[in-house]
This record gives C-alpha cells, structure tokens and sequence, in this order.
C-alpha cells in the first residue's frame, strides 16, 4: 500500500503541469477548511476548475469557442444512429393520404401530424439560436453558421453528398429562460428519447424495401437509413415517467443488455438480450447543468462515475444509447482528442445565469443577509459556504451589484453524497448496469469507473434560483418546497415553460407558480401534470434539517423566504 502511494505519487509529479487529475483521487485545489457538522468532519476547499485543462487565457479562449461549437453540433462523425435530412423533407412535404403519412400514422399517432422540422422540433423542446445580443447568456453560443437555421441541439453533418441529424448535448443541456438562451442549463422539457423511441418504431417496422417505395430516396439517404437500422437494434429504451425527466441512464443499461457480454459489448444478432430490472424500474433523472462541474470531482446526481473525465464517459454513454460499434467509437476517441479537451474545457467554464440581470435590483440585502444566517446553521455542511459581497471588509465600498455577487464559493474537496431520504429509484438504477460498464476494454482505456453510491450528491448552489424544478427526480415544483418538510410539500404540480417572468415564475417561493395561475394550454395538458405519487417521482426526503430535536419544523414561514432570498443572489 505504502509503496503504491509513493509510486503514485511520483508519477502524478512526472505529469505535465496542464494534465489533469482524473483519478478518484482528485481533490478541488484551494486553501482548506474544516469542521463538524451534525457529527461528521466537512472539509471544503475555495479553489475550482472552471480551466481545468489549466491552458493559457489566449489558449482556452479558443478552446472555448470550439468546445461551444462541439456542444451544439455533435462531433462524432462514427455515430450511425442519424436521420436523412432529405427523406424526412419528402415525408413532411407528403400530403395527409400519401401511403408514407399512412404508414407512420400506423406507427405513431404522435409523429404523422408532424407537417415540418419545426414541428418536431417544437415538441421535442428546443429552442432557437439567440437572435440578438439580449438574448444571449452567459455562456457562449458559437456561431454555428447555417445549422441556425434549425433549433439548439439539432445537429447536422454531411455524409456524402446527403446530409445526416441527429441531436446534440445541446437538446438536453440548454434552456430557453424567459427568451435568454442558456447552454449549460437543463433543458426543462426534454423528449429526446420519445424521438429514440419513434425512430425505432419507424425503423423496425419498414424495411429498405418499403423505404425505397415510400420515400424514393438517394443512394446516400439509403446508406443513412440502412446504418440507422442496423443500429437502432442494438438500442434499448424507455420512455421517462413524466415531461421533464430524462432515461438515457436506461437506454445505456438496457442498451448493453443487447449486446454481448464481451469486454467490446459486441453487436450481433446471434446475442440473445439479456434481462434488466430497467426495463421496468424507473430510474429518470433531469438533466443536469454544467457550470457545477468545476466544482466537482465526481460526476453524476449519485457521483457514481468515481473516475475518468465526464465528457469523455459521456460520449461513451451517449454512444452505447445510440447503438455505437465500440471498436469504431474507441478509435474515434483516441483520434479526436483535442475535439475531447475542447468540449471539456467548454463545460467546465460555464456559468450560471444571475437572478439581478433578469429580476434587476429586487433582492432586498436585508433579508438576504437574514437568509445566510440559517444558511449557515442549517445548510453549509452539506451545500457549501458561498461568501458574498456584503460579507467583506469594504463592504460599504460597494454597490448593488457588487454587494449581492459570490466572491467565493467553498465546497467539498471530494464530491460527497448524503442519502437524505429521497426517491431512491434513481441511484439504484446504477446497480444494475455498472458491472456491465466497468468491464469493458473502452471504460479501462478512458479511465472511467462506476461505483454504484447510496443517496445524492448535495450538489453546489450556484445559479439555484434558475434550476427549478428542484431534486434529481423534479419532485419539488419550487424552493420554498424543498426548505418545507415533505409532508406539507406539494404532492402535485403543472409545468409551464419559462417564456413570460410574470406569469411562469413564482418570485417568491422560487419555481412554477401554483396549479390555478398555470396558464393554458399547459394547464389542461396532462403531459405537463407532475404527480409525486408514481414511482420513482416521490418527493420525500430532505427534511431532517429543517425539523428541530422533536420533530418540529424549524423555520418559519418569514425565515423561508429569507431563505429564498438568500439562494436567490447564489
Ligand atoms: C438525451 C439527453 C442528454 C444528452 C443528449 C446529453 N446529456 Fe448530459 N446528462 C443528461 C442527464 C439526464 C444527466 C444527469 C444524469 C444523472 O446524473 O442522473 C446528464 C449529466 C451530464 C453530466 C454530469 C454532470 C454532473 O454534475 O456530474 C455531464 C458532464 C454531461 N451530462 C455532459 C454532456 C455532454 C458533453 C453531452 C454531449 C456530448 C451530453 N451531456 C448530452 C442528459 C443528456
Ligand atoms: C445532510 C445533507 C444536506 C443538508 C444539511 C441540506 N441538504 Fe440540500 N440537498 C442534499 C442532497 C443530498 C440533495 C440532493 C437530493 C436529490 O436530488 O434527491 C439536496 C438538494 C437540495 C436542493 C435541490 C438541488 C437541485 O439542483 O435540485 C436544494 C435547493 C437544497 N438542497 C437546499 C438546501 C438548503 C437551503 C438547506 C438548508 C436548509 C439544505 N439543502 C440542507 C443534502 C443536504
């Protein structure tokens, strides 16, 4: 053991000085301090990795604007799971009693309607590119050219002389936040994998043959269509329990169940599918945002990836969902892996977008300062300390803006996760897959290492104020849900997209307003209706901190919205 750490040591100081430690021991940089809270030892650092490539200022500025780039159009060019572009026009330019309007009828009620991209895409949730400087966020947003013609997340590659779709990370990870365009934040109704499951729907049921007759398409359309056939039965799905949630956890567990049980997860048709307890046990999860991660040092809501660089386990993960030859993808990775460390030092640069420049000047200080103050007796061991700007020395220096902002952030120097009592469902789910991931030649060559955990990652709470709905499973419709203990929670709850900051936005407690100021056509949608009571979307938990030695709930009312106000300025 001795000798192990020294000869660890030593070869972590022959690394280069920009190499960056992936190893389950990696720790946040930053001066220490530590403390007991509630009978357990917190140690938090006030470093980040927001360059954690450690590249020069001139350097990771166009890593930047590559990495943006990567997000938005999906640079693995192996992926075979695509659509042609050029088929799909002539389906949505068909008229309503065409044969191929009849035959995707058959399959999906949902989809025939569909009468162009934008429809789709509309459904789908995305948005579009920002069209002026007020719309852009905090994040860059690459120009992306004439791929602006279509939504966020949508992303297109040549392929011949055809053209093949397919979504980016963009679909799941960008927000329309009252006509701000956020990448990095979760997109909040995302159907990402409805269109999987459609496509194999379509998929399967046709053939080149009926392709042929039906669509009429290009010798390349019909490459497309034949590598997406083949594909897509390596495929596993699942649709989420409720808009919003999100099952690509499933898809690459289910996935790899349809493939051999080699260290390559071979594809073949000899295979026989394996069974998992996923096809029928929920475990969804809402996309998670990106300007956390530099915060972190282990990745996932359960902080199950203990090693490895997330985006290159994403790209694994992604891969497997889509039906990858993992050969193929393996090769493409150790090829590409300047695209790798663009992509990377992209999302770990993220930021959070600021409650004061979409609400200006309405955190009242006063009761935000209140609010630190239960922050600080109730919260920190688990979230953090977050120092503001009214907590220094020249406070009185300072304006509005200046007073409000985080000056430092402390967290965890190893990522931790607490089983608070919430929905259990989601970080069982990595129980049934993670042997099946850990084993495979591509994970050991990337580093990546899955070790199931109990419970969640407290995770930092930066930008909180924006990722309503809040818990891994959107349990809890707003903040002042989260701070009540459970049992006073609200058990449901609509959904409504963020476009008007009046109307779609409880200011005060922090998330969707309440069911009667839900507008239409979003309040007799049921799609929209969030029902705490279906498996896996239980919003219990969290709640020991907020009740005192006998049970009884700790804050008031008033010091809930003190609360609120204080996460607000986060
Ligand atoms: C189909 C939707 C979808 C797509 C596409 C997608 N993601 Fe995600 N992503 C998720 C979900 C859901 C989670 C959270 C899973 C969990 O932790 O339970 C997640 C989590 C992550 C995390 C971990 C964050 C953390 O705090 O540990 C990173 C990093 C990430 N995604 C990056 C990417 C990148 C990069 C891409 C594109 C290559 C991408 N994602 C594409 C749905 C998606
Ligand atoms: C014992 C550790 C612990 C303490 C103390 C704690 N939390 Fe949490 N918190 C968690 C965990 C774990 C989660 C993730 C739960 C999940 O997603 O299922 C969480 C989730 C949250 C979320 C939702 C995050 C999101 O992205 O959806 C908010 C907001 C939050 N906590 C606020 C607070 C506040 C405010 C306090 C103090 C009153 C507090 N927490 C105290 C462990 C803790």
């Amino acid at each position: 053991m001795r000798l192990s750490c020294t000869a660890l040591f030593l070869w972590l100081s022959l690394l280069p000085a920009w190499a960056q430690d992936w190893s389950e021991n990696s720790e946040l940089p930053g001066q220490e301090r530590c403390f007991n809270s509630h009978g357990h030892r917190v140690c938090l650092r006030d470093g980040h990795r927001a360059n954690i490539l450690n590249l020069n200022q001139n350097t990771l500025r166009k890593y930047i604007i590559k990495g943006s780039a990567h997000a938005l159009n999906y640079p693995v060019d192996i992926s075979e799971l695509q659509l042609p572009v050029k088929a799909m026009e002539k389906f949505f330019n068909a008229d309503s009693n065409s044969a191929l309007r009849r035959f995707i009828f058959k399959i999906s009620k949902k989809f025939a309607p569909f009468k162009n991209f934008e429809d789709l895409f509309n459904w789908v949730g995305l948005h579009d590119y920002p069209k002026t400087t007020l719309e852009k966020g905090p994040n860059l947003i690459a120009d992306m050219g004439e791929l602006e013609e279509y939504p966020m997340g949508v992303s297109v590659k040549n392929f011949n002389h055809a053209q093949a779709m397919t979504f980016s990370c963009a679909a799941c990870h960008s927000q329309d936040l009252f006509g701000t365009k956020v990448l990095g934040l979760s997109n909040r109704f995302p159907r990402a994998n409805e269109v999987f499951i459609l496509g194999q729907k379509a998929l399967l049921a046709s053939n080149s043959l009926l392709f042929q007759i039906l669509i009429g398409p290009s010798a390349d359309d019909m490459e497309i269509y034949k590598n997406s056939r083949h594909a897509i039965k390596f495929v596993g799905l699942k649709e989420p329990q409720t808009l919003g949630l999100d099952t690509s956890l499933a898809q690459v567990g289910l996935s790899l169940a349809k493939r051999a049980d080699d260290s390559y997860a071979t594809r073949s048709r000899f295979v026989r599918e394996r069974k998992s307890p996923l096809a029928k046990v929920p475990a969804d999860s809402k996309p998670a945002v990106w300007w956390n991660l530099k915060y972190k040092t282990k990745w996932l809501s359960d902080a199950s990836i203990d090693s490895g660089n997330p985006v290159h386990t994403n790209f694994l993960w992604n891969e497997i969902g889509r039906g990858v030859d993992l050969k193929k993808l393996e090769n493409w990775l150790e090829v590409n892996k300047k695209t790798i460390d663009e992509l990377t030092a992209y999302v770990f640069n993220t930021k959070a977008p600021q409650f004061n420049d979409f609400f200006p000047e309405k955190i009242d200080i006063v009761k935000a300062k209140r609010g630190e103050k239960i922050f600080l007796n109730s919260c920190k061991g688990c979230h953090g300390i977050y120092e503001k700007g009214w907590g220094q020395e020249n406070s009185h220096e300072l304006d509005y803006e200046k007073l409000i902002a985080t000056t430092k952030v402390w967290y965890h120097k190893k990522t931790i996760v607490k089983d608070v009592g919430t929905d259990p469902y989601r970080h069982q789910g990595m129980t049934y897959f993670y042997k099946d991931l850990n084993k495979l030649k591509i994970s050991q060559s990337i580093g990546t290492r899955v070790v199931p955990k109990k419970g969640y990652v407290p995770p930092p709470l930066v930008g909180i104020w924006a990722r309503w709905p809040y818990f891994h499973n959107n349990s809890a419709p707003t903040l002042y849900d989260v701070i009540t203990p459970a049992k006073s929670r609200a058990k449901t709850y609509i959904a409504v997209p963020s476009q008007d900051k009046e109307l779609d936005f409880d200011k005060q407690k922090n998330g969707y307003p309440s069911a009667e100021y839900i507008r239409e056509p979003y309040k007799s949608d049921s799609e929209y209706f969030f029902n705490s009571n279906k498996k896996g979307m239980s919003n219990k938990g969290h709640e020991t901190m907020l009740l005192d030695e006998n049970g009884r709930e700790k804050l008031s009312h008033q010091d809930k919205l003190d609360l609120i106000e204080f996460l607000q300025t986060l």
